[in-house]
Formats: C-alpha cells, structure tokens, sequence
C-alpha cells in the first residue's frame, strides 16, 4: 500500500484528503508519526511554502515515503492580492479569524472591485522529484459577516455561482467547490495514475 505524510497536525485536513484518496493510499499526519517541530513558512508564495513544509518532513522520514504539504489563503483583487500567503496572520499575532476578517473590510471601505479568489497549493515530493497542484475559486468579498461554518475569510467570501458566502453553505458543499478540494483532486487523479 503508498504510504503519505501529510506535513500538517489539522485532522480535518487530513480527512478531507483521506476521503478523497479512498483506501489505497495511506495517509499520516504529523501527529502519527510524532512530528512536533515547528515548520518554517517564510516563502513569498504558496507553491514555495508548500514546497518548504513538504521538504522540511522529508527530511525527517525515509526516503521512500511521499511527502505532501498545502498551503492556502486568500487573494483580493484590489489589494494586489493580498492577503496572500500572510491570511492567517493579516491582522498580526497571534493568528485571529475575526481581526482578520475586520481588517479585510476595513481594507475595502469604499472600494468597488471585490473580486477575490482562494488558493491552495499542494506540493508532493516524491524521491528527489516535486510536484506541484493548484486548486482555485473566485467570487466576491461582501461587506458583513454572514453565517457561522467554515473559519477563516468564510464569513465575507461568496463564490461565483452562488448568493450564499462559504460560511452560509453548507459544508458538504463548500467542500466539493473549494480551492483546496480542487487541488487534493488535482493530486489524487495524479497519484492513481503513477
Ligand atoms: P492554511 O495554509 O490552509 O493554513 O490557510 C492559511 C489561511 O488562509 C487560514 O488561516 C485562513 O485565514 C485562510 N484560508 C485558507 N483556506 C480558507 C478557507 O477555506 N476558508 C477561509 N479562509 C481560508
């Protein structure tokens, strides 16, 4: 059986991907295999960051086993696409959902342009190889906060197609839509066919 680290301790993170790979693949978290360094994040993109986490684990384990790491966050049209790789942190430390998303709309007071997308990035290593999957939706960042699911910017972000922002859809739904399903699928179709 493929075996894979996944370099992030999120369990829903790791289900999501588990549930798309089915039982063929085996996926560990760094919590099963007892990974509890602090992985440096200090690239200027998503593909580098993804690529820094996944090295950083390969590192650590046998040579032989698959490691994938993501990275994610959200990219606003008039602001030169930030917040970028610094969502988590956009209001400063510590990492605050709501300060984030107040400083957001403060951001965009007055602004007509609310085109936005989020990105994932996942990047498998594989031996000495790497590759590299990106998963992308765009919508719009409305002005308040509606509805309670989901984390992050779901409260003010609607995707294109729809009336209801990702924190108002169910999650069911936000889950087959989302950048980051769309790059776990982007990897799972890769790696049923190595
Ligand atoms: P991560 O790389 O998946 O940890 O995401 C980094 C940051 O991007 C998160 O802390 C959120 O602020 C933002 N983000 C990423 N994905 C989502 C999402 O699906 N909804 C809302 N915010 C997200």
């Amino acid at each position: 059986m493929k075996e894979i680290v996944f370099a992030t301790h999120n369990a829903h993170k790791a289900s999501e991907i588990r549930n798309i790979l089915g039982d063929s693949v085996k996926v560990k978290t760094l919590t099963d295999i007892n990974l509890f360094e602090e992985i440096p994040e200090n690239g200027n993109t998503f593909e580098e960051n993804s690529f820094l986490k996944a090295d950083f684990v390969r590192a650590r384990v046998s040579d032989f086993t698959m490691c994938i790491a993501d990275d994610s966050g959200l990219m606003v049209e008039a602001l030169d696409g930030a917040p970028g790789v610094f969502s988590a942190r956009y209001a400063g430390e510590p990492a605050d959902d709501k300060r984030n998303v107040a400083k957001l709309l403060d951001n965009l007071k007055g602004v007509e342009n609310r085109r936005a997308k989020f990105v994932t990035v996942i990047t498998a290593l594989i031996n000495d190889k790497s590759y590299s999957f990106r998963g992308e939706i765009e919508g719009v960042i409305i002005d308040e906060c509606r509805g309670t699911n989901g984390f992050g910017y779901d409260p003010v972000f609607v995707p294109d197609g729809y009336d209801l922002t990702f924190a108002q859809l169910p999650s069911e739904v936000k889950n087959s839509i989302s950048h980051r399903a769309r790059a776990i699928r982007k990897f799972v179709d890769f790696i049923n066919n190595l």
